[in-house]
């Protein structure tokens, strides 16, 4: 539930103050350091939107460089009793980790057990919902290249536009198995080609499997 005078009704207010409980100034100058706390003045915004050029983020935590530099990190993620933050090289979005819940909200278990809030090993009791490719030991740079971040010199109406790969780059349709060519919008790359960056091949073909190598040390995924 919101708490503080900042979400305290008029007429609650004006009791309140009736009652002598709260002092008309102590009521300003608390609203005063919030509108100080959340609205961020034009130069804010605008130093802001030049990192991450998204509607939340002047008002966000994020705004702020070194929590987006720290954030994600198990350090950090050890601080957080709510949620987990991931770990990525982005501009500043914040991407949350989703667990297996109940219709309230609780975190559960494998069994669907219900994890206390308090526990301590709640992150480890708890089923994060991971994407397929993740659980694989794949991660973003897996599938992402430099041009989707950085552009390709066009300008584009919407990030997901600017995107190389598309899933059938890996998947294959059902007419055709997969070359393994990019053919988004910024595409063009041949992950055939492409290298690991300990210098092993991205990808080798059994014909019709076809292996992937995860750029991540260490890891080895098969696409069959
Ligand atoms: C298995 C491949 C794969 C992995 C792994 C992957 N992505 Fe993507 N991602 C894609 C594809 C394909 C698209 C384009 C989807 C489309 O065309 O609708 C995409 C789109 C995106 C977009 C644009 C979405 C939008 O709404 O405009 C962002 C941002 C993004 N990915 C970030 C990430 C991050 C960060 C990670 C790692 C946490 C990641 N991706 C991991 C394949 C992947
Ligand atoms: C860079 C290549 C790549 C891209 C792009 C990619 N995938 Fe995958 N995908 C894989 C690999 C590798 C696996 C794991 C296969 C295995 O080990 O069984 C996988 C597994 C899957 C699975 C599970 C298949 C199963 O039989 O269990 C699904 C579903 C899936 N991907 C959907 C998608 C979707 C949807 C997209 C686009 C958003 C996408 N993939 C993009 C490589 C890719």
């Amino acid at each position: 539930m919101a708490t503080g005078l900042e979400w305290t009704s008029a007429t609650e207010l004006a009791q309140l103050i009736r009652r002598v409980k709260l002092s008309p100034v102590e009521l300003v100058e608390h609203l005063l350091a919030r509108i100080e706390q959340v609205n961020p003045t034009i130069k804010e915004e605008l130093a802001a939107y030049v990192r991450s050029p998204e509607g939340s983020t002047p008002k966000g935590k994020w705004a702020d460089k070194k929590f987006v530099e720290e954030m994600g990190s198990a350090e950090f993620n050890a601080k957080l009793e709510k949620m987990q933050l991931a770990d990525f090289h982005g501009h500043g979005f914040v991407f949350r980790a989703v667990w297996k819940k109940d219709a309230k909200g609780n975190l559960l278990d494998e069994a669907g057990q219900q994890v206390k809030d308090d526990d301590p090993d709640r992150w480890k009791k708890a089923v994060h919902l991971k994407d397929i490719h993740l659980e694989k030991g794949m991660h973003c740079a897996d599938c992402h290249f430099t041009i989707d971040s950085h552009g390709d010199g066009k300008l584009y109406g919407e990030l997901r536009a600017a995107t190389a790969i598309k899933c059938q780059d890996c998947h294959g349709t059902i007419q055709k198995i997969s070359d393994l060519k990019t053919t988004g919008n910024a595409g063009g790359q041949d992950l055939a080609k492409t290298r690991t960056p300990s210098a092993k091949a991205r990808s080798s073909r059994k014909s019709p499997a076809v292996s992937l190598r995860s750029r991540m040390p260490k890891r080895r995924c098969i696409n069959s």
